[in-house]
């Protein structure tokens, strides 16, 4: 059974008493609506540390005006009993009034990472996400914290801030999960109709154009780009980005010769969605 803590101040208490009988702990920062995405993360949290602890909130500071923060989708009893089957020891939400005092006027900003790809079309988002992880960090205190591949970006700006700020903790990027025929599992995927289903496939049938013509041997990466763009739009799609970026540092590459990333952002209807492949290496 999973553990149901009523806010960021119960949470803290469970961390104490866990950490004071000597267990390590796992986090899984979401927003809920949770899929086997999260829930791989969860398992990995159980295979690395003692106790697994995952948060809920829907982020404010992350969502631009029109965006989607009122239509994401919410279920928490379905949330906690997904939980509950991938061996979730506790979980926790919050309220946007326990996370931002009304004069909340602190914030986490990378000026790097940050600048390019999602950070072009959605300039606030990472500035919200790492002050939300930040104060989610002061919370969970983890020894290990869990995010997915899906969104590498953030991912690596998390890993970055970790770095950059001397948080005690290790960041672990695990591999994406996909559906049968290669739809990266997002919570945003419920607001495809079937036919918008069926053309968001284009985006992982891109990215694995691309991963066919770096293991057929091409190492440009405009040609690599090329290869996927053909496929995206072959399935109507047109990409907002299409990248060939180093899997470190995102900054543009000429030629693949380190492990890279390919990413792809595109709408699908009115849905957005993101996706990327490593070249040269499984993980990030
Ligand atoms: O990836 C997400 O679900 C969110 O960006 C995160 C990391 C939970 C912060 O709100």
């Amino acid at each position: 059974m999973t553990e149901a803590l009523d806010g960021p101040t119960a949470a803290s208490a469970r961390v104490d008493g866990w950490r004071a009988e000597g267990a390590t702990i796992g986090f899984v920062p979401t927003m809920g609506a949770l899929h086997e995405g999260h829930l791989s993360l969860v398992r990995a949290a159980k295979r690395r540390c003692d106790r697994a602890l995952v948060s809920i909130f829907v982020n404010p500071l992350q969502f631009a005006p029109g965006e989607d923060l009122d239509r994401y989708p919410r279920d928490f009893e379905g949330d906690r009993e997904k939980l509950a089957s991938a061996g979730c020891d506790a979980v926790f939400t919050a309220t946007p009034e326990e996370m931002y005092p009304d004069d909340f006027s602190t914030y986490v900003v990378e000026d790097r990472l940050s600048a390019t790809l999602e950070g072009e079309s959605r300039p606030t988002h990472f500035r919200g996400v790492l002050t939300v992880v930040c104060k989610l960090f002061h919370v969970a205190r983890p020894d290990v914290a869990f995010f997915g591949q899906k969104d590498a970006q953030q991912a690596l700006l998390i890993r970055r801030m970790v770095r950059d700020l001397g948080f005690p903790l290790e960041v672990s990027i695990e591999p994406i999960v996909r559906d049968a025929d290669g739809l990266a599992l997002s919570s945003r995927n419920v607001y495809l109709s079937p036919d918008e289903r069926a053309r968001a496939l284009s985006l992982s049938r891109a990215l694995a154009a691309a991963r066919a013509a770096f293991d057929g041997g091409e190492r440009d990466a405009a040609e690599l780009r090329a290869a996927a763009r053909r496929t995206i739009e072959e399935g109507g799609v047109e990409p907002e980005y299409l990248e060939v970026r180093d899997a470190g540092t995102l900054a543009p590459l000429e030629r693949v010769t380190e492990r890279a990333l390919v990413l792809v952002a595109a709408r699908v209807g009115k849905t957005r969605l993101i996706d990327n492949a490593v070249l040269g290496g499984d993980a990030l």
